[in-house]
């Protein structure tokens, strides 16, 4: 068989791309930066690679969060959108709307979950860290996704909102299905979010009687010139707090430990300092993981509600665009040595959080979990090693997201 020619693009959407997307990225920012695919659902969609484009068309009121403006026929195939994507209630939610409703729905939740109801939230986070890794340390081995990676943000989100400590098993065990057929529609995953809209709507209904200290009485309670969220409203932005939240910092630990761990003497830096006592190799570089190896890949839908370019290409109006933030965020235009992981890196304006209006609102949380995940992990774990051929590691093959779906690890066990 003939050889490939050199510049011949890596497969998209394979096993090997899972497990290392980003020659693939590579060759799309070189060659097609925005570039038309048959995504493996059999949607057609152009992915956005090269920084300044996917800042740009992060910010472009043109490119609609709502699935209604996506071209007609892929829409009535029902093969778009988040799983649950029926649960109509449930998905009016920050990631499927545009201003004015984003708008109006974002400076309500705003007002509930505030910097400092994130801050003072911090010595649960430390503890919710402790008493997972107590579940394993003596034993010398672990699976960090399962045993410590999944558990922490689910219960992290689920007291922030208030949900019971006896019901928190119910969650982990919903968010188990979703995250287990990630990207799919059916079977597990719309009967975990039946569940967990079911669940949700009748804990807004008691919370709403008896308010308290927690996130949901905080939306519950937020008001804007004498607006306030309805009661699916409210249960629509529990869960995609959850939904949001979730993944992507099981992502942030698993796939942060694991680039620290391939990269010893970046790890050595960051321990030292830890044991010093100092925070701001540690700020840096939770920054610096999001940007090297982020859980979000792809940012979620977008949809052209008029006809624009982005990197000189016509999109045509109800295309899907998807802005690839992992690709953008290895750009050799904006990172300098982009594919080396550098803890200390000052000039780091990625894109992990996504960008514009619907930047993440839970990055605070989400770097208090991943600091406390990685200082805890790394001062009572010191000679943590990974335990299996990296080779060999499986990763998650949903759209959206990059994560694996396990790490093993070994260390000497705690006395
Ligand atoms: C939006 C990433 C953690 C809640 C986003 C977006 C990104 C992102 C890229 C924008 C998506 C887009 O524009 O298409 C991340 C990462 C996280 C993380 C990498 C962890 C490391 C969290 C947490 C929460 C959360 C902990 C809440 C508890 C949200 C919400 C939105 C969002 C509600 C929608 C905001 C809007 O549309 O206005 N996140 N996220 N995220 N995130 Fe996060």
């Amino acid at each position: 068989m003939p050889a490939q020619p050199a510049s011949a693009r890596p497969p998209l959407f394979t096993w090997e791309f899972a497990a290392d997307p980003y020659p693939a990225y590579a060759w799309l920012r070189e060659h097609e930066p925005v570039h038309r695919t048959t995504l493996p659902s059999g949607v057609e969609a152009w992915l956005v690679t090269r920084y300044a484009d996917a800042r740009q068309a992060l910010a472009d009121g043109r490119l609609s969060k709502n699935p209604a403006h996506h071209s007609e026929q892929a829409h009535r195939t029902g093969r778009v959108g988040i799983p649950g994507e029926r649960q109509a209630d449930l998905m009016t939610h920050l990631l499927n709307i545009d201003p004015p409703d984003h708008t109006r729905l974002r400076r309500l939740v705003s007002k509930a979950f505030t910097p400092r109801r994130v801050a003072a939230f911090e010595p649960r986070v430390q503890q919710l860290t402790d008493r997972l890794i107590d579940g394993f340390a003596a034993r010398g081995s672990a699976d960090l996704i399962h045993e410590f990676a999944f558990p922490l943000p689910i219960y992290a989100i689920c007291d922030l909102l208030g949900v019971p400590a006896e019901d928190q098993d119910d969650f982990r065990d919903w968010a188990g299905m979703m995250i287990r057929h990630g990207g799919g529609q059916r079977g597990g995953v719309g009967r975990a979010v039946k569940r967990m809209r079911a669940y949700l709507a009748e804990l807004i209904h008691r919370k709403r009687a008896d308010l308290g200290d927690d996130l949901i009485s905080g939306l519950i309670r937020a008001s804007d010139h004498g607006e306030h969220l309805t009661e699916n409203e409210a249960a629509a932005m529990a869960f995609i707090l959850l939904f949001a939240g979730f993944e992507t910092t099981v992502n942030l630990i698993g796939n942060g430990v694991y680039a620290l761990l391939r990269n010893p003497g970046q790890r050595a830096l960051l321990q030292e300092s830890i044991g010093r006592g100092e925070s701001a190799l540690l700020e840096t570089g939770i920054e610096e993981l999001l940007r090297y190896d982020g859980p979000v890949e792809l940012a979620t839908w977008r949809f052209a509600t008029s006809p624009l370019t982005i990197g000189g290409v016509e999109i045509p109006v109800g295309d899907p665009v998807l802005v690839v933030l992992a690709a953008a965020d290895r750009d050799p235009a904006r990172f300098a040595d982009e594919n080396t992981l550098d803890l200390a890196r000052a000039d780091n304006p990625h894109l992990g959080f996504g960008h514009g209006i619907h930047y993440c609102i839970g990055a605070p949380l989400a770097r208090l979990e991943g600091r406390a995940a990685l200082t805890t992990l790394l001062s009572r774990l010191p000679d943590l090693r990974l335990a299996a051929d990296p080779e060999e590691l499986r990763w998650r093959g949903g759209l959206i997201m990059r994560g694996l779906r396990e790490l093993p690890v070994e260390f000497t066990p705690e006395a």
